[in-house]
């Protein structure tokens, strides 16, 4: 449903409305794909970074993250001029009316979000304040960020007069982020005053004469809508999670389980896959600094720090069932296929990846690693330089005296199983995504376990 929509979205020509003058300050994740989204809808985009480096690749038409379909919405936006790429970012916002701060929040030393880069970005707006311009923070922020914002806008000299923040966050979920910008489930945007929502509307224009549902409303709230969202999911996945340890420890099935849960409209069936845990730049990140700020200001949430510690144990998950399957205390002397090192399917990205967490736990216990990822190798090697890095998954499964599978790449699911039985040394899987067949893996003589889908250990032949 959700492709066909975007295909009817990429085919409409976006014109007849208010179009704005869009500077879109960051080429992260979240930039880079808001920047050529805007631009898919009409506006003129000029995505400003200070890392020249990037900007350069960007101008030589080179994309720095895998996204399946951003490579196109880049060129075509590029070809209609709507969009262009640029690393003075002081003259990115006086050519423009409209700024959207989209740079990174990172995880501060106590847990907080740091939000350092949004403060110097403040700074360069300030300075460059050349006309009334709105100040849209994309960036995830805790709640109070756009009035701390003005305050810091103010400090460096701003005209109060000319300029208005408002808040507009993203749901875009890695691997699937253009789609998600251009087909929403729905538009959140936080602002003061009516003619700051006028505009921003406007940015938005197609989707929302579209039916898109918005929400409009002030900019606190805009801001913890975000955090609630994604705690709201992470809380989720830790409860899915439970319930699998749960069925591994009864005999229940977790598939059954969950689509029998997901059947109840009120519970929905999204997210409800048992896993080694939550991963990414969001979810971890998100919790803890909701954590925090409640914290900070003498408030309980205790349901959202419970999520983060059972992600936390989740991610043992997968050595504790690889040393029962191997008959072990220790895997030390063995080696071990990994197959996925990105936090989740259809993404490069590794940031807090479980898969880390795993292998990192195997070469504490001096075992040998195989790893390898149909886009992630790249970014993991930078991190975990000391293993093997294959370029097939046969390559990584060769000689293996085990193979556990960490991330949801599709080609996981057609594994050929029984090539895979005769290049390794022993048959034993750990499927901590719940990819493959049991009763094939159980007919062909493996010894396997999954996350909630029960474990079964091979007799000898
Ligand atoms: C998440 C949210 O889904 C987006 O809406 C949000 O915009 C984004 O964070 C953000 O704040 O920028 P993302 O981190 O890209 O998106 O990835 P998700 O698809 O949400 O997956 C997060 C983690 O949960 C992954 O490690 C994934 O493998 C895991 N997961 C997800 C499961 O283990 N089981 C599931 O059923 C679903």
């Amino acid at each position: 449903m959700k492709r066909s929509l975007l295909i009817i979205i990429c085919i409409i020509p976006f014109i007849g409305h208010a179009t704005q003058k869009i500077a879109i300050i960051g080429t992260g994740y979240v930039g880079l794909v808001s920047g050529p989204g805007l631009a898919e809808f009409g506006n003129t985009v000029i995505c400003a970074d200070i890392d020249k480096d990037k900007i350069a690749m960007l101008q030589r038409g080179e994309i720095p993250i895998y996204e399946p379909g951003l490579d196109e919405l880049i060129k075509r936006n590029i070809a209609h001029k709507r969009l262009s790429f640029t690393s003075d970012v002081g003259q990115a916002i006086e050519d423009s009316d409209v700024i959207f701060i989209a740079v990174g929040t990172p995880m501060g030393d106590d847990g907080s979000a740091d939000l350092r880069y949004v403060k110097a970005v403040l700074k360069t707006i300030a300075k460059h304040l050349n006309g009334f311009k709105i100040i849209c923070i994309k960036s995830t922020v805790p709640v109070g960020t756009g009035a701390w914002a003005k305050h810091i806008l103010i400090a460096e000299g701003a005209d109060p007069d000319l300029f208005e923040m408002t808040s507009n966050p993203e749901f875009l979920r890695e691997g699937s982020s253009v789609e998600d910008f251009l087909v929403p489930d729905r538009l959140v945007i936080g602002a003061s005053t009516p003619e700051a929502h006028d505009i921003m509307c406007d940015i938005y224009r197609p989707l929302i004469e579209k039916g898109t549902p918005h929400v409009n409303t002030n900019i606190e709230t805009s801001e913890l809508i975000k955090y609630a969202s994604n705690s709201f999911l992470a809380v989720k996945l830790s409860f899915i999670n439970e319930m699998a340890n749960l069925c591994d420890a009864t005999g229940a099935h977790a598939g059954t389980l969950a689509l029998a849960m997901g059947m109840d409209q009120r519970i929905g069936s999204k997210f409800l896959n048992p896993g080694p845990g939550f991963g990414g730049s969001c979810f971890p990140k998100d919790c803890q600094e909701l954590v925090c700020f409640a914290q900070k200001r003498g408030i309980c949430v205790p349901t959202i720090q419970a999520a983060l510690t059972t992600n936390q144990l989740q991610k043992f998950k997968p050595i504790e069932k690889l040393k029962k399957l191997l008959g072990v205390h220790t895997p030390e002397g063995k080696t071990i296929a990994v197959l996925g090192l990105a936090f989740k399917g259809h993404t490069d990205d590794v940031r807090y990846s479980p898969a880390k967490d795993v292998i990192s736990m195997l070469c504490a216990e001096y075992a040998t690693v195989k790893a390898y990822d149909p886009e992630a190798t790249a970014n993991m090697q930078r991190e975990l330089p000391n293993i093997i890095y294959c370029t097939s998954a046969m390559q990584a499964i060769e000689d293996a005296d085990a193979l556990i599978i960490m991330t949801e790449w599709p080609q996981f699911r057609h594994l050929d199983l029984a090539a895979i039985k005769t290049i390794m040394r022993s048959p034993i899987i750990v499927d901590a995504r719940n990819l493959l067949s049991t009763e094939l893996l159980q007919e062909l003589g493996f010894s396997y376990a999954t996350i909630g889908n029960g474990m079964h250990i091979a007799t000898l032949a």
